[in-house]
């Protein structure tokens, strides 16, 4: 019987042990796959932050470098206003180069030889004006624009389009929005001088004065008699 009952409570001992330890087996396991899943969250946690203090200050930091950079004795804000001015002054010369290129194409009549050859050499003396005014806009420090969508936002010169008008018409709406421009940068010249910007006033007389000579040539097809 004392053996029985010895056999007994070994076995007994041995079904609760293996009760508590079949019971826990599990736990090293899930311990190890939470620590595991821990290091893989902490591991992404760090390389997001990583990835967005570099984000973050790099422009920071370039900013700070080409603001120390930019320095030509004009304030920021100034060049800022007259950066704006540039790109609305672009948006018409943009504007006024397409319609003198869309005459060339299209001029019709008995002028059609010189008129033809006349708005050619005009849209290509506008072409090199809009190079200097984007690259005005760079050396001050900004970005110019240049899409059409920009351009259309900023412009003030009428369009018309599906309309192709006579020889006659075609001198008259170009040299009007030559004058228009000519106006515009008389007033840009004098805000440019007023921010102490030398630079600007000095290459947009450079420009009208192009601007006078083209318009005088459109001018000059209408007789006083
Ligand atoms: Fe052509």
């Amino acid at each position: 019987m004392e053996a029985i009952d010895g056999r007994l409570r070994r076995l007994s001992c041995t079904r609760v042990q293996r009760s508590i330890v079949g019971g826990y087996e599990w736990l090293p396991l899930i311990l190890r796959k939470m620590m595991k899943q821990a290091n893989n969250i902490l591991f992404l946690a760090g390389l997001f932050l990583l990835i967005a203090g570099i984000t973050v200050t790099q422009p920071m930091v370039n900013n700070n470098l080409k603001n120390k950079m930019m320095n030509i004795g004009i304030p920021e804000k100034n060049r800022q206003k007259i950066s704006n001015r540039l790109n609305a002054l672009l948006a018409n010369e943009f504007a006024l180069f397409a319609k003198t290129n869309k005459y060339h194409w299209n001029i019709e009549g008995k002028h059609f030889g010189p008129l033809h050859t006349l708005f050619q050499k005009q849209y290509e003396m506008i072409a090199q004006i809009i190079d200097g005014i984007a690259e005005r806009v760079r050396s001050l420090g900004f970005k110019a624009i240049g899409t059409l969508v920009e351009f259309v936002e900023y412009m003030t010169i009428v369009e018309e389009p599906g309309k192709n008008p006579d020889e006659r018409t075609m001198i008259l709406n170009l040299l009007a929005d030559q004058q228009k421009i000519i106006n515009q940068l008389r007033n840009d010249i004098d805000f440019a001088m007023d921010k102490g910007d030398a630079g600007t006033n000095n290459f947009l007389t450079d420009i009208i004065e192009k601007h006078e000579k083209m318009a005088w040539m459109l001018r000059a097809h209408f007789s006083e008699q």
